[in-house]
C-alpha cells in the first residue's frame, strides 16, 4: 500500500464544504430540535467540523457499526454501539464518513427507523456512488469521489491514517 503525497481533497476544501453543509442543515432544521448521530469512528472529525458551524437545538449522540476488514467489505453489518438518546419522535441526522456499497448506511437507517423517529436523513462527507450495491442516498453530500480507497480526516485503513488533515488516496 502506498499513500499518495498529494491530497485528493485538501483540508481547506473540507473546511469550506463542511461549513456550507452545516448552513444548509441549520436552515433545513430551523425551529426543530435535531439529533445528530455520528457514525463512529470515521465520521467523528467530520461531525465535529459540522458542529462548529451548526446552529439550533442540537443533541449529539453516537452509533457504531462494523463491516469492514482492510479494504474489503465483509458484506455483513453489526451494530456495536447504539445511542443513549431516545430517538422516538426525533428528527435524526445520521452523519457518515463515506457511502461505499451502501450496506452500512442501509443497516443504520433500518435500525434507526425501528426506533420510530419523526424523520431520518443522511449526511455523508464522501460518496463513492459507482460502488453502490444497496439503494441508499445521502440527503447532504460533501464530495462525490471516484472509486479510490481513501484515508484521512477520520477515514482509516486498518485503523491507520485517521489523523491526516486531508483526504488522500491509498494505492495498492
Ligand atoms: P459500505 O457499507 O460499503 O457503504 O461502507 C461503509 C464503510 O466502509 C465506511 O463507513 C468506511 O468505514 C468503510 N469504507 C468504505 N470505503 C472506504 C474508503 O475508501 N476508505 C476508508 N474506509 C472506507
Ligand atoms: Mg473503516
Amino acid at each position: 500500500m502506498r499513500l499518495r503525497d498529494e491530497a485528493l481533497i485538501s483540508a481547506e476544501s473540507i473546511r469550506a464544504r463542511t461549513a456550507e453543509l452545516a448552513d444548509a442543515i441549520t436552515r433545513d432544521y430551523a425551529g426543530k430540535p435535531l439529533c445528530l448521530l455520528c457514525v463512529l469512528k470515521g465520521a467523528a472529525p467530520f461531525t465535529m467540523a459540522l458542529m462548529q458551524s451548526l446552529r439550533g437545538d442540537i443533541v449529539l449522540d453516537f452509533i457504531r457499526a462494523q463491516s469492514y476488514a482492510g479494504t474489503e467489505s465483509t458484506g455483513t453489518v453489526e451494530l456495536v454501539y447504539t445511542p443513549d438518546a431516545p430517538l422516538r419522535g426525533r428528527d435524526v441526522l445520521l452523519v457518515e464518513d463515506i457511502l461505499d456499497t451502501g450496506r452500512t448506511a442501509a443497516a443504520l437507517r433500518a435500525w434507526t427507523e425501528a426506533q420510530a423517529p419523526a424523520s431520518i436523513r443522511i449526511c455523508t462527507l464522501l460518496d463513492k456512488a459507482a460502488r453502490r450495491e444497496v439503494a441508499v442516498q445521502a440527503d447532504y453530500t460533501g464530495f462525490a469521489i471516484d472509486d479510490h480507497f481513501v484515508v484521512g480526516f477520520g477515514l482509516d485503513h486498518d485503523e491507520r491514517y485517521r489523523e491526516l488533515p486531508d483526504i488522500r488516496v491509498l494505492e495498492s
